[in-house]
């Protein structure tokens, strides 16, 4: 393992493999667990993190892991959106985190992709996160740099709501990715992740390892969403493959 040096982000911790990189990354969730049983969860979706999830789902299964008393709450969801949609996130979360983690139901969270008034939902969300205050959130990055659905623009200051998704990620939903999903999501802000006790990211390729390299060298800035982050420095771990961090040093 090494350690890329930054200014704001003092652990950023290279593997010489993604499956080393998600292993350690998955071995951090899972001490943070040990250590705080009832810890209040945010997951990221998407591809990066599903192996992540596997690994976690392998130690629970040999009962070296129990989620059963956390909570779980998610970054986002398209909207408008059922979670029997194909490019659900809800329906992602069910399959790969809250069932196979043996999270209780009760101590699921989901926004609702279907409710009427998107505003309303985003404030019930807000609230909810505001009384179980979140212990660790699980990030991963997306293009211009979003973090949650909180594409290049968002403040700083922002809260849960209804975003107009960029076109750069239009793009990678419809045409790289096939999806013929809705072009609005609800998305936690970005002043909701910052309030996070802990937060990683975890990134293990060179596309993703390019979204970082403008997140940690450029200006921070609401034009890249995750530099935000280097707002809260001394609580974010990175977990990057060589291949991601050599997009950064590059
Ligand atoms: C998605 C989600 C993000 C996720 C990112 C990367 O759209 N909104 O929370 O981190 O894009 O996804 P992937 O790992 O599939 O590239």
């Amino acid at each position: 393992m090494q350690r890329l040096i930054h200014k704001e982000i003092k652990n950023i911790f290279v593997f010489p493999s993604k499956n080393k990189a998600v292993k350690e990354s998955a071995k951090f969730i899972a001490n943070l667990i040990s250590k705080n049983p009832q810890a209040s969860i945010s997951y990221a979706t998407g591809n990066t993190q599903i192996p992540v999830y596997l690994e976690l789902a392998r130690m629970v299964l040999k009962s070296k892991l129990d989620f059963s008393k956390t909570k779980a709450f998610h970054l986002d969801e398209y909207y408008p959106c059922k979670p029997s949609a194909q490019h659900s996130f809800v329906g992602y979360l069910r399959k790969c985190v809250f069932n196979p983690l043996r999270i209780s139901q009760s101590n699921v969270f989901e926004l609702n992709g279907k409710a009427v008034d998107p505003k309303k939902e985003a404030k019930r969300y807000e609230g909810l996160l505001k009384k179980h205050p979140v212990t660790l959130t699980i990030l991963g990055i997306g293009p211009g740099g979003h973090i949650g659905f909180n594409e290049p623009g968002s403040s700083f200051k922002s809260n849960t709501r209804l975003i107009k998704l960029s076109k750069e990620t239009l793009d990678r939903d419809r045409n790289d990715r096939g999806q013929k999903s809705p072009d609005h999501a609800l998305t936690q802000g970005i002043a909701t992740i910052l309030k996070s006790k802990v937060i990683i990211l975890n990134a293990f390729d060179q596309e993703h390892g390019k979204y970082l390299k403008h997140a940690l060298t450029g200006r921070i800035s609401n034009s890249c969403p995750a530099s935000a982050l280097r707002l809260v420095g001394s609580k974010v771990v990175l977990f990057l493959s060589s291949d991601a961090a050599k997009e950064i040093r590059s």
